[in-house]
């Protein structure tokens, strides 16, 4: 067990982010996600000693499920699924203030029963606690269950009133702009925006907050992170798993709206953003939507900015796999895409003239997530590209995952008796400085949504911002059906269209 006082991640922490009592309710409790997420990211909560004193968890869903065995699927998701083995005491503790309510989403009645078991757990606690709802639901019922807090009374205690609640929102958070504005609008009738926690979980990752200090907390970057000094910046979310038992919901989804659109642009954001004025939730949130918004419309039909394709059959980790459209519950001729690339120019006084490729793909070579800042060239070098000099643009990479790190590429020279250069890397990696037992996203939101942080969670108008950049490119796709798709292997780095967008500006793909 982590001891807080000693754990590198945690020193400190426990003693400064104390979070009020609380109860979380997930909706969707017996889903994947709370399974695989949201329940281990609780108990290593508790393992960390981070879950306030009077904490409970209650479990909602349509299933009547008893206390108890809500507990028992709890205690199997933890063995299944945590980073840490489970602990029959530290468990326990939780398992004791964990319940279940059954109800529908769209029943009032439901609601209010919930309701009036927190009035129960609020009458044992002695004193009122906050709500925090995390809905982990498909979308279909994400309008429902909104409608639903507000009109049981559980949502809009906030300002002014003696109880807070709060609401976490998973993704997909609409799927387009007007699906997008439709539900910020039914949150703002229930809500306050303040009350609103929306969920990327790559901006829970610790590389991810680690771009943000190695930006903000070293000086050497600041004065060269800009076009002067900077050729393109390319960012790759690549995962080597197939659409897998997924298929519904991918194929109303894809990857521009699964991947593209929330976390690559999210990490488009961090990196491109200019300092915010502190590290408040509003100050960083209002340069990211600033950035955003200063990203040109993406050019679309002939010289564009994109390129999507399918994956076919062919070969990952050694095994031979079947392509997409093979895939079960994928209908045969679907138009929808595995793999996404988009080129990006930002219009602003920094990025002015700097190419951003974004590129997200499944069933690629591996899973690996990273951005890598490639700068200019040396004017002129004294070192001609021949005759054993070999020379490579110096190269940032923050490697997000796996293998969680950070990488320079420099060109030093060989040892001998005479000078010839050879690129190295010099690199700094968590698993070595820090040990490798890091918290999981969900933790992260988990508590900071507890404490009421929403530095790393989307506001409202900037999922908008995001939805507005990238809906012509999906009303476009439609429009073409599958006219324009290409395919991939499975086990390969994307479509030549991928390289072809990316060629087209003289630069190349990296291999992560
Ligand atoms: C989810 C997508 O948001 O992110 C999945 O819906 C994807 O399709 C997943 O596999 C990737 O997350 P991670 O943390 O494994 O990179």
């Amino acid at each position: 067990m982590a001891d807080p006082e000693k754990h590198p991640f945690l020193q400190g922490l426990s003693k400064h982010r104390g979070a009020p009592p609380t109860v979380v309710v997930i909706f969707g409790a017996s889903g994947d996600l709370t399974a695989r997420k949201l329940i281990p990211a609780i108990y290593n909560l508790s393992c960390d000693n981070l879950l306030p004193a009077d904490f409970h968890l209650v479990g909602y869903g349509r299933k009547a499920i008893a206390d108890e065995e809500f507990r028992t699927m709890a205690a199997s998701a933890i063995r299944d699924f945590s980073r840490r083995e489970l602990d029959a005491e530290v468990w326990g503790r939780v398992a004791a203030n964990t319940t279940y309510v059954a109800g529908g989403y769209d029943e009032k009645a439901g609601f209010d029963r919930l309701g009036a078991h927190i009035k129960d757990i609020e009458k044992g606690v002695g004193s009122e606690v906050q709500s925090l709802f995390y809905i982990s639901t498909p979308p279909s019922v994400f309008g429902p269950i909104i409608q639903n807090l507000g009109a049981s009374g559980l949502g809009g205690m906030y300002l002014g009133s003696p109880r807070h609640s709060k609401v976490i929102i998973e993704k997909p958070f609409g799927r387009d702009l007007d699906s997008a504005r439709a539900l910020n609008a039914e949150l703002r009738s229930v809500f306050e925006e303040g009350q609103v926690y929306r969920i990327d979980h790559y901006l829970g990752k610790e590389t991810v907050q680690d771009l943000l200090v190695q930006r903000f907390a070293n000086a050497i970057f600041e004065p060269i992170w800009n076009r002067n000094y900077i050729d393109s910046v390319q960012i790759t979310v690549a995962e080597d798993q197939g659409v897998g038992t997924r298929a519904g919901y991918y194929e109303q989804s894809g990857c521009l709206r699964d991947m593209i659109q929330n976390h690559t642009t999210q990490l488009l954001a961090l990196t491109a953003m200019e300092p915010p004025g502190s590290f408040e939730a509003e100050a960083l949130r209002d340069e990211k939507v600033k950035v955003l918004k200063a990203v040109e419309p993406i050019v679309l039909g002939a010289a564009a900015d994109t390129a999507r394709a399918q994956y076919a059959a062919g070969m990952t980790g050694g095994v031979s796999v079947p392509g997409y459209l093979q895939e079960k519950g994928i209908a045969p001729q679907s138009a929808t895409e595995t793999f996404a690339a988009i080129r990006l120019s930002i219009n602003n006084w920094r990025w002015h003239g700097v190419p951003f490729y974004l590129r997200s793909g499944k069933r690629m070579p591996r899973r690996v997530s990273e951005i890598a800042i490639q700068f200019k060239c040396p004017p002129g070098t004294i070192f001609p590209r021949k005759d054993g000099f070999n020379l490579a643009p110096n190269t940032l990479s923050f490697q997000i995952q796996p293998d969680e790190g950070l990488g320079l590429i420099l060109n030093a020279k060989v040892p001998g008796l005479e000078t010839r250069t050879q690129p190295v890397k010099m690199s700094f990696r968590y698993a070595t400085t820090f040990g490798s037992n890091t918290p999981e996203a969900y933790e992260r939101l988990v508590l900071d949504a507890m404490i009421g942080d929403g530095t790393l969670f989307i506001r409202g108008d900037e999922a908008e911002t995001s939805w507005k950049l990238y809906t012509p490119v999906l009303d476009y796709w439609r429009s073409m059906g599958r006219e324009g798709m290409e395919e991939y292997p499975a086990g390969s780095w994307g479509p030549p269209g991928a390289e072809r967008l990316i060629a087209a500006r003289g630069h190349a793909w990296r291999q992560p």
